[in-house]
């Protein structure tokens, strides 16, 4: 098992991550705070809007993360294809281990397959679990970033980002329906225009939307065997194509063989949102699963463009204001 570098210290990694926990505690007061769009709180660290427990997995994340050069991290702003993208990672970074007619995806809700990076770091009170996972390690993130440290960003590491971005207008109605369910029921629903408004100004989980999703932008133009930079839309469109281009990007591109096989069209299928969707791990309610969010909660529509059915043409186009406006200048646009 290859780690990059080793982080000399007399502290037992117990004492070194209460040192951290002491630290984010220390920190939270000292930050401009509001509520979150359901229950939880959102600080505003280092320009992004981000609840206690992302902050604090940053933290440990900064001091302690352990990278390796085969690290592959699914990262995304939420409600941009999270639970897709992880499948597919999974899928293709596998496809040599398992056949199809006995594979975990349909087993398992891509979570459980690909780990929530800023949740699992917290998990044992010391990296041992995230050390223990075999190479290579899949990681998923919502985190921004320039929120991770330079032993993972820059040249000298190999590991690698794949980031999804979206429409933000379907961001948008994603997350306000997904906000809406979580929250809790002693709580009023959450208005769509009350909470356009604070999607506008930036202030959602993991946002401002745009910087978030120009950061990656701008990595994956400076370092583009690091950073891969996918479309939703484009994976609707084109998904053999994006398939391949994330497979060549992992270093693992399907060989004649694997093209004759059809296991690029199968891999589509299977996390396709039809095929996801049904299953039945996906379909349970988090009452049977200890989680705060059903496995049912990441999947709705899948499709691209369902703004149309929620927002004004006014609020459409504010939105596609602010996102021409943030855009300028640097070489990204949606469609
Ligand atoms: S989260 O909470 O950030 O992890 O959510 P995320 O998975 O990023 O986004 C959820 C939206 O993605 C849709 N979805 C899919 N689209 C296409 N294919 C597949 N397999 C798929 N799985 C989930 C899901 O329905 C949410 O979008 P909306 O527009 O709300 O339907």
């Amino acid at each position: 098992m290859e780690t990059s570098k080793t982080f000399p210290s007399v502290e037992t990694p117990d004492e070194a991550y209460q040192k951290t926990f002491k630290n984010c505690d220390e920190l939270l007061p000292t930050l401009p705070q509001t509520k979150g769009w359901w229950s939880v709180q959102l600080f505003q660290y280092h320009g992004f809007w981000i609840h206690i427990f992302g902050i604090r997995g940053s933290m440990l994340i900064h001091d302690h993360f352990k990278p390796r050069s085969t690290d592959i991290v699914v990262a995304t702003s939420p409600k941009c294809g999270t639970t897709w993208l992880r499948a597919l990672v999974f899928s293709i970074s596998n496809k040599a281990s398992f056949d199809f007619s006995d594979h975990p995806l349909p087993k398992a809700n891509p979570q459980d397959l690909v780990p929530f990076f800023e949740s699992i770091i917290h998990k044992d009170g010391s990296t041992s679990f995230v050390d223990g996972i075999p190479s290579p390690r899949l990681l998923s993130t919502h985190l921004p970033y320039s929120l991770f440290p330079t032993r993972m960003t820059d040249d000298t590491s190999a590991c690698r980002f794949v980031y999804i971005c979206r429409d933000p207008k379907d961001v948008f109605v994603s997350k306000w329906h997904f906000a809406n369910k979580l929250r809790p029921k002693e709580l009023p629903p959450l208005s769509l225009e009350e909470t356009f408004d604070l999607f506008c100004k930036g202030v959602s989980h993991y946002g401002p939307f745009w910087d978030h999703v120009l950061g990656y932008w701008k990595a994956s133009v400076e370092s583009p065997k690091k950073v891969l930079f996918l479309k939703y839309e484009d994976v609707k469109k084109e998904p053999l194509g994006c398939v391949r281009k994330v497979a060549e990007f992992l270093g693992v591109p399907f060989t004649p063989e694997e093209e004759n096989k059809e296991i690029v069209e199968q891999i589509v299928k299977l996390c396709g949102f039809e095929s996801m969707s049904n299953q039945v791990v996906n379909k349970l309610d988090k009452r049977y699963q200890q989680r705060p969010i059903s496995n049912s909660d990441f999947f709705r529509k899948g499709e691209v463009g369902d703004w149309v059915n929620h927002l004004s043409p006014q609020m459409a186009e504010k939105l596609d204001q602010i996102t021409e406006q943030k855009l300028q200048d640097t070489g990204f646009i949606f469609h």
